[in-house]
This record gives structure tokens, C-alpha cells and sequence, in this order.
């Protein structure tokens, strides 16, 4: 069985509600996707490492907590991953931002890397690759692929989605089974062309108000 977490946040689940309605125009479907984004960032980094440091308080020295462990970097898939950029770094201001642009060959429909651009240190990383849509699984495998590449390691990739389809949570499972895939739902099955059932149609699409 495939390894993916699903987000059964009762929020996040009102909120991917809206978004799969129809009539859900472009702003209020923006602004929602990244609610949703902020919401899953709260939840994805629960078991980040704290370490104690000594401050001063107004009154007394007080040893607390702060976080320790690996610098964070979201990398968006473009272009829908965009979408869930603000919504994450509302969570982690201080998160260096990578991009990875896929594009898809006519011939082959094989997707191929048009632009890449990393921190310098994404091997040191915790990486958060966000994009809205699983669906064959084919743009995560090749973004995957390309931070691999570049030095990145595949258990400090956590991979996040809105809405998954079980063809493409195998497909990204079987290639690269130490990145921990994290949905706001997992649908049912993709339809012959590519788009996940029920879903919510073409999120980049919607995300920008283009056809
Ligand atoms: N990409 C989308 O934006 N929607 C789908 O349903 C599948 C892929």
C-alpha cells in the first residue's frame, strides 16, 4: 500500500471543499489555496527538532525553546506550486524559495526541465516541494529528480499536494520511497486525459484565471 498522509484537518477540509467547486472564482480560489498551504505548512512541521537556549526575559534568564536542525527551502513546481509559496512562508518567513519549471515534450509526454534554480546548500536542506496536483505523478518524479541532481537528499524531501490520485502517490512511491508524501485529500482515479476525479479541474488554470 502506498505511504502518503493525508490531512484530515477538519479546516483543510472545509477549505478543499471550496476550491473543488466549479464556481469558485480566481481570487477566492487563490486565496484559499494558500489557507490551505498555510495550514499544511502548521502541520508538516510539527516534528521539527527544538533545541534550548537561554534568554532573558523582562524579569528573570529562562531557558526555552527554539528551533534546531535543518535550514528550510519550499520549492514550488511552477507554475501551480506558485500558489502555495505565501502560504508556507506565512509558516516559515525565513525559508529560502528553489523553482523547478517542467515542461512537457509533445512526442514523449515525458517532462523535461526548463529551469531549475536552488540555494546553493539544498543538500543541507529540509525541502518542501509543493504543487497542487498528483495526478500521473510524472512532474513530481522529474522535480524529485532534478533536486537529487542537485545534491538534495530524498529523506529531507517531504512532498505536499492539495489532491492526490492513488496512480500518482505509486508512481512517486516506487521512485523515490523515502520522500514522505503529504495531501489535503487523496481522490479517487485519474481520468483518461490526465485529470484527477473529483478533483478540482486545472489548478494552475484557476490559480491564475487562465484557460
Ligand atoms: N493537474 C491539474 O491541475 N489538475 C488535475 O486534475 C491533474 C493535473
Amino acid at each position: 500500500m502506498a505511504q502518503v498522509t493525508v490531512m484530515d484537518h477538519p479546516l483543510i477540509q472545509h477549505k478543499l471543499t471550496i476550491i473543488r467547486q466549479k464556481d469558485t472564482g480566481t481570487k477566492d480560489f487563490r486565496e484559499v489555496v494558500s489557507e490551505i498551504a498555510m495550514l499544511m505548512a502548521y502541520e508538516v512541521t510539527r516534528n521539527m527538532p527544538l533545541e534550548d537556549v537561554e534568554i532573558e526575559t523582562p524579569l528573570v534568564k529562562s531557558i526555552q525553546k527554539t528551533l534546531s536542525g535543518k535550514k528550510v527551502a519550499i520549492v514550488p513546481i511552477l507554475r501551480a506550486g506558485l500558489g502555495m509559496v505565501d502560504g508556507f512562508l506565512a509558516m516559515l518567513p525565513a525559508a529560502k524559495v528553489g523553482h523547478v519549471g517542467l515542461y512537457r515534450d509533445e512526442e514523449t509526454l515525458q517532462p523535461h526541465e526548463y529551469f531549475v534554480k536552488m540555494p546553493a546548500d539544498i543538500a543541507e536542506r529540509q525541502l518542501f516541494v509543493v504543487d497542487p496536483m498528483l495526478a500521473t505523478g510524472g512532474s513530481a518524479v522529474a522535480a524529485i529528480e532534478a533536486l537529487v541532481k542537485r545534491g538534495a537528499k530524498p529523506r529531507n524531501i517531504k512532498f505536499i499536494c492539495l489532491v492526490a490520485a492513488p496512480e500518482g502517490v505509486k508512481v512517486l512511491n516506487d521512485e523515490y520511497p523515502e520522500v514522505e508524501i503529504v495531501t489535503a485529500a487523496l481522490d479517487e482515479k485519474l481520468n483518461e486525459i490526465g485529470y484527477i476525479l473529483p478533483g478540482l479541474g486545472d489548478a494552475g488554470d484557476r490559480l491564475f484565471g487562465t484557460k
